[in-house]
């Protein structure tokens, strides 16, 4: 039985220890290939394998056909929108993630973007503050309780639209409910988005639905690109200069953004994951959910049908 984990961005190296450790004590065979700069290589390293643990690592129907021994993909992470999962249920192969490890994370640097922001990207001037401000959550899952937990913390009004959890779910949280995804944007003075990207949320963050933001208005993407209608939000900030737009999204090579200096920052590359607290969390979850679906067949954490 061989275990791959196929990271492009690697795992920091505890965490990659940890995952070979929980393999070998499963009796598993370990193999790694990380940092990987052709989909030839991903092909090549997956025709052996019986499992794979991935990242945002594209695992489309061509993988899966390259995998023949294949019975199961983890994502370890929330997100697994890099797979197909009609292909991975055709091709019989069990498709997981492991929600909530990495959302700390994720939430920590939301805050930290904010800081970052409000001090004008550190640039000497006089700033703002965040306590008092009222923070929109646009989801409330893992990442964003996390981030109403912190943001809380630094004396925050926090609100949250969740089109799948109850609004009572979301106040019994110590956050105010919305009763829509427009009311949050026209309520809060920055809004954070936490949805997946799925064929609904698609472009959903628009020109109209952003440009009802208030005046001094933040955008704050720590989700998923697809989820921004890019034109749209380049339209609005050209034409409302008080609007500022945070991401955490690796920028296109040609990034039409950065034209809006002050206005705009973005990560070089998807950081939100990146600590060793997180890579510790989501790959040991992701090897032993492996080790469990190979002995005992747990499908827990399944995420295709
Ligand atoms: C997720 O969906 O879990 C996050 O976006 C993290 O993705 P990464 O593992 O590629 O950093």
């Amino acid at each position: 039985m061989k275990v791959l984990v196929a990271t492009e961005k690697p795992f920091a190296k505890p965490a990659v220890d940890g995952i070979k450790n929980i393999i070998s004590e499963a009796g598993f065979d370990f193999a790694l290939l990380e940092k990987y700069t052709e989909k030839k290589q991903l092909l090549d390293a997956v025709a052996d394998a019986d499992a794979i643990i991935i990242r945002s690592d594209i695992v489309d129907a061509e993988v899966l056909a390259a995998a023949k021994n294949l019975k199961i993909v983890v994502r370890a992470g929330a997100g697994y929108d890099n797979v197909d999962l009609d292909a991975a249920t055709k091709a019989g192969v069990c498709v997981m993630n492991t929600p909530g490890q990495n959302a700390n994370a994720v939430a920590e640097l939301v805050l930290g973007l904010l800081v970052f922001t409000v001090r004008n990207f550190y640039n000497g001037k006089s700033g703002s503050e965040l306590m008092g401000k009222k923070l929109g959550l646009l989801a409330f899952g893992n990442v964003g309780r996390n981030v109403a937990r912190i943001a809380k913390g630094f004396g925050m009004e926090v609100y949250a639209y969740d089109a799948f959890c109850p609004a009572s779910a979301i106040e019994s949280a110590g956050v105010k409910a919305v009763a829509n995804q427009n009311e949050l944007f026209q309520t809060c003075d920055i809004v954070s988005l936490h949805i997946p990207a799925t064929p609904e949320t698609k472009n959903s963050i628009n020109y109209d639905m952003v440009g009802q933001m208030k005046k001094g208005g933040i955008l704050i993407n720590t989700a998923r690109k697809e989820v921004i209608d890019e034109a749209g939000l380049l339209k609005l900030m050209a034409e409302r200069e008080d609007l500022k737009y945070i991401t955490d999204i690796m920028p296109a090579a040609n990034d039409e953004f950065s034209k809006f200096e002050g206005r705009y920052f973005s990560t070089p590359k998807k950081m939100g994951a990146q600590t060793a607290e997180a890579n510790t969390n989501a790959g040991l979850a992701a090897a032993r959910q492996i080790v469990d679906f190979i002995k005992n067949g747990n499908e827990k954490f399944r995420v295709n049908k």
